[in-house]
């Protein structure tokens, strides 16, 4: 099956990727409960097969905010990919281009924002920390909006950030050329430290930056980290134009639910006032359908991605898309759903809540 990809990509990059950095980007939050629950919570749920329905061709094509994709599966921002290759942010973009695939470019991008754009050559997402320096986080976004961004995803579930056991300290030594890339244009005459003081995510933030994000970059604002239905409300009443069910893959608040179960109520809670993602342990087609059978428009993954990229580059990612939509399209054809138009919450039981 294809999703052997995944897994020689993830034992490549185990065995190629400098320990600390192979660390850091695998490890999670505490005791990293919330990690080891992200993928065995998709699993939990039993799927309610259509039959005799022409899956001859199964359509993967979707809109997110009025542009087209390929795929449902979208790449997740991860911070400093350079870290797992050179040519890191750069080679995600061009998997990205080649894939029709929805790529989310993080803050912490470890290449300048103009040229992922130029490599992505089609619609992508800003993830935004808001920064402690708040006019440096304005600038960057509004360089994102002239580098073509389509929407902004800010992150709310980083106040401050998790401690990784597993990683020295708390975090590992990010070279000031990923660290500082996009930023140090704008801090002139100011030394790394106090640059990346200056970057730091600002804990004070509330509810009230998603209409200042909207006001400075004219884009739909989603918010990343959202696990429950009232917290989702807030955030439309706000003006948000949707929310991403996420737990940082589990590397923010250890024991938060794994967002497979958090899910449904996020989408029921938003209803038809906006769109819904998902990321967080999905590693397989079925564990992308069941998402989006319970409501999600479509699913971000983040490790697998990093893992292609260490493994082989922009080929590397690229085979890992092309994997999970394959995946996706041929358990679509199982379960009688020919385009996510039949993909609905008919299609899963419900979650079975194993034992132990
Ligand atoms: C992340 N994630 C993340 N999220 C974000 O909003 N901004 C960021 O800069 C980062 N950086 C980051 C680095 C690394 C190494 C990882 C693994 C993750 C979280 C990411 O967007 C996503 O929520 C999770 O990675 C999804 O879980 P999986 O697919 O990795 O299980």
């Amino acid at each position: 099956m294809g999703l052997t990809v995944l897994d020689g990509h993830l034992r490549t990059a185990a065995e190629t990727l400098p320990s600390e950095v192979f660390e850091y980007y695998s490890s999670g939050a505490g005791d990293e409960r919330t990690v080891d629950e992200a993928a065995e919570a998709w699993s939990r749920f039993r799927m309610l097969p259509r039959v005799l329905r022409d899956v001859g061709t199964v359509d993967l094509r979707t809109r997110l905010l009025g542009d087209a994709f390929a795929s449902p599966v979208a790449i997740a921002p991860a911070a400093f990919q350079t870290l797992a290759h050179p040519d890191g942010e750069l080679a995600i973009a061009r998997a990205a281009r080649a894939t029709g695939t929805l790529y989310g470019v993080s803050t912490r991008a470890g290449a300048p924002l103009e040229d992922i754009a130029a490599e992505i050559g089609g619609p992508w997402w800003f993830q935004v920390y808001v920064m402690r320096d708040r006019d440096l986080t304005r600038r960057l976004v509004e360089r994102a909006v002239a580098a073509g961004a389509r929407a902004l995803v800010v992150t709310g579930d980083t106040p401050v950030v998790g401690l990784k056991r597993r990683v020295t300290g708390t975090r590992i030594a990010i070279p000031d050329d990923s660290y500082l890339v996009n930023l140090e244009r704008h801090l002139a005459g100011v030394g790394s430290a106090q640059a990346r003081a200056a970057a730091e995510q600002d804990p004070t933030v509330t509810l009230d930056v998603i209409g200042w994000l909207h006001r400075i970059s004219g884009l739909p604002v989603l918010v990343k980290g959202v696990l429950r239905g009232d917290d989702a409300r807030a955030c439309l009443d706000a003006g948000a134009a949707g929310v991403v069910v996420s737990n940082h893959g589990g590397r923010q608040l250890d024991r938060s639910l794994p967002s497979a179960l958090a899910l449904a109520g996020v989408v029921d809670a938003v209803g038809d006032r906006g769109v819904v993602l998902v990321d967080g342990g999905l590693r397989s087609g079925l564990d992308c359908l069941v998402a989006l059978a319970l409501g999600a428009s479509a699913v971000l993954v983040g490790r697998p991605v990093i893992w292609g990229l260490a493994a082989d580059g922009a080929d590397g990612v690229t085979a890992a898309l092309r994997s999970l939509g394959d995946d996706l399209a041929h358990v679509m054809a199982l379960a009688g759903a020919a385009s996510l138009a039949q993909v609905d919450r008919s299609l899963v039981a419900g979650a079975q809540h194993a034992p132990g």
